[in-house]
């Protein structure tokens, strides 16, 4: 088990690279499986979720070259169809490769996806439009047999703007036999880099950011050269901890444009932000609490993004005034909020609301991480906290933060991984 060890209390300052989103990389590389040549995605993040769909891959048989932030990528003889029940409990993300799956063997067997401990997570929107698609579904003592005689096109509503299931719509249709429509999609800018990614490869795919998406199915998809967007949830956890930190620093390879809503409650929390093509700069001398908007909402995007949230709480838990959170996505975000009132925050919480009280200083003690995010908004607050702060299953943070350490480290941030390294 690795853990972190922050050695807190000091400002943040200097100049770090964002590294590629997580949640890009993940339904692009189940994306490369529809390839009938090599794929190459350029600005991979190094992190165990990233090692975990590589485990994927090999077990449907493809074959995969990671160096320097790229995959290579070579799906040709990618004819498995199933899943390792040991690797869908990894993460919740295994699901988005059932779609592909699909596409290309016409049968997929997985059992129920794992994941972080954020709440119920079920798929029932991935399952209910796959079967519009011409899938037989089995679901029999935690698997699901899936199989089809060929995918059709489908006009799919669906009654939330799911992430993984827009993704998941999307794999699947690309090659069916006709026309999918997909209404109430989710917006979030990883699902236009899908869009975007497909499209290279020769796919037809339009709509992506809007919630209406048209798939017109193809024949054949080709291997493409592909460089992913920068990871909107780290560059809004390292501002956060520059805040808290009352620190000053430039975060480079990030798309402002997708972290406006947590640009905008920074600033309105007293930070100066300026931001440029392909950076952000921030600087923050005094925390404010957030009164201008009263509460904080996640929503889908463009919303605030329930993964920001659990940093940002970190963040408020030192402000000067009080923040109310209400988490709208997941049911059970707030497990952190425990290890962050043994740190001297505080806070209190009922079912989806969150009250946060700004104290003046927060403490360094021994704490853990139960979810990759609620982890993330430990970091922050042992970074602003006095004295040793000590994280534990910082296992959770490696599934979605490459070298958090180095990184921050970068920054003049006292804090080391210890038994670390990626599973
Ligand atoms: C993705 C992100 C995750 C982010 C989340 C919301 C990836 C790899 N992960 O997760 O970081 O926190 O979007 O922005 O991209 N739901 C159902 N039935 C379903 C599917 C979802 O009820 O079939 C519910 C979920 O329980 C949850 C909500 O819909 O309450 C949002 O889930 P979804 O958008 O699917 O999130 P993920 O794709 O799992």
């Amino acid at each position: 088990m690795s853990k972190l060890v922050i050695n807190g209390g000091y400002p943040l300052c200097g100049v770090v690279r964002i590294q590629g989103a997580k949640n890009s990389v993940l339904p692009i590389m189940a994306a490369a499986l529809l390839a009938e040549d090599e794929c190459v995605i350029e600005n991979v993040p190094d992190i165990s979720d990233l090692h975990s769909a590589i485990e994927i891959l090999s077990a449907l048989g493809a074959q995969t070259t990671l160096y320097e932030n790229k995959i290579v990528i070579d799906s040709r003889y990618a004819k498995g169809f199933e899943i390792p029940d040991t690797l869908m409990r990894k993460m919740r993300s295994s699901i988005m490769f059932l779609g592909a799956i699909l596409s290309v063997s016409k049968r997929a067997k997985v059992s129920f996806p794992g994941g972080c401990e954020i709440g119920n997570r079920p798929i029932d929107l991935h399952i209910s439009a796959l079967k519009k698609m011409n899938v037989t579904i089995h679901d029999t003592f935690g698997y699901i047999d899936c199989e089809t005689k060929g995918l059709l096109g489908a006009n799919i509503t669906l009654s939330f703007p799911s992430v993984g299931a827009t993704e998941n719509i999307m794999l699947a249709a690309v090659k069916a036999d006709g026309v999918t429509v997909i209404n109430n999609a989710a917006k979030e800018p990883e699902i236009t880099d899908l869009q975007d990614f497909l499209n290279v490869m020769g796919g037809r795919v339009s709509g992506a950011g809007t919630s209406v998406i048209t798939i017109s199915g193809v024949k054949r998809l080709h291997g493409a050269r592909y460089k992913i967007i920068p990871d909107r949830i780290v560059a809004s956890t390292y501002l956060c901890a520059v805040a808290a930190t009352r620190g000053n620093a430039l975060f480079k390879n990030v798309d402002t444009q997708h972290l406006s809503v947590v640009l905008s409650l920074l600033r309105d929390a007293g930070c100066k932000i300026d931001e440029y093509h392909d950076s952000v700069s921030i600087e923050c001398d005094k925390i404010n609490h957030v009164d201008t908007v009263n509460l904080i909402r996640t929503m889908p995007y463009p919303g605030f993004p329930t993964d920001a949230g659990p940093p940002f709480v970190s963040l408020m838990a030192l402000a000067t005034g009080s923040t109310v959170f209400v988490e709208t996505i997941f049911e059970n975000r707030f497990k952190y909020i425990g290890e962050l009132l043994r740190m001297g925050a505080n806070i209190k919480v009922e079912g989806r609301v969150a009250v946060v009280e700004g104290v003046n200083r927060l403490y360094g003690t021994s704490v853990e991480a139960y979810d990759l995010r609620g982890g993330a908004a430990l970091c922050v607050a042992g970074l602003a906290a006095e004295g040793e702060t000590e994280i534990l299953n910082a296992g959770y943070i490696e599934r979605g933060y490459e070298h958090i350490d180095r990184d921050l480290q970068e920054l003049g941030g006292k804090i080391e991984l210890i038994d670390g390294g990626l599973q």
